[in-house]
């Protein structure tokens, strides 16, 4: 059998990389487990003003979920579409639970969109479209978040060459249900209407 361990191996390492963290330090914009939210993710790196410092973390964030998943690609031979679904969940528990936090990471949105553009790219488009648009219109990150996650496994479905039951479909689902339990405390603010907004239009002019 190929190595799947392994390959799960080296995503889970990759995901464990946290950017947000290191970014926002080396930023000079302090431990951004202190500031906003606590979450370790682009969003939060948002809230500290520092709009740079955010778009690289969604960058990097979103680049290593993508990479875990080619990595795997590479190094496989045979089983690759089941390689890469370990590799997109691996990746994901990487960011959500790294082991150099305690276990205590991110909520997985931009690793995951990277990691399902690796997977199948037109799916990775089209949530991120749905992330963004979202977001704009409500200025809710995590409902833009929601909301993509929650069409992932739609797209996905149709678009995968092989019946539902196929690893890529069935990851997709995964990491829409890792996001979900890693929004529990998102959700309760959604329904209550106090999650925080976020603004990312220009400042009005004074
Ligand atoms: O990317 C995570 C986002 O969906 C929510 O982040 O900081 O508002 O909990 P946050």
């Amino acid at each position: 059998t190929p190595p799947y361990l392994l390959c799960a191996g080296i995503a889970y390492l990759l995901g464990s990389i946290p950017f947000g963290l290191l970014i926002s330090h080396l930023g000079g914009a302090g431990d951004i487990r202190k500031i906003g939210s606590g979450n370790i993710g682009a969003t939060n790196v948002l809230r500290t003003g520092r709009k740079g410092l955010a778009a690289a973390t969604l960058l990097l964030d979103g680049l290593k979920g993508a990479l875990a998943v080619l990595v795997v690609r590479l190094i496989l031979d045979g089983g690759i579409q089941t390689g890469m679904a370990v590799a997109a969940i691996g990746v994901v528990i990487g960011h959500c639970f790294p082991i150099w936090l305690g276990f205590r990471g991110g909520k997985g949105v931009a690793t995951g969109l990277g990691a399902l553009y690796a997977l199948c790219w037109p799916v990775g488009i089209a949530c991120c479209l749905v992330w963004l648009a979202v977001a704009k219109l409500s200025h809710i990150s995590s409902a833009g978040a929601l909301a993509a996650f929650a069409v992932a496994p739609f797209i996905m479905a149709p678009l995968s060459e092989q019946p539902v039951q196929s690893p890529l479909p069935i990851a997709t689902l995964l990491l829409t249900l890792i996001i979900l339990l890693r929004h529990t405390s998102n959700i309760r603010r959604l329904l209550t209407g106090r999650e925080s907004r976020i603004n990312i239009d220009p400042p009005p002019q004074t």
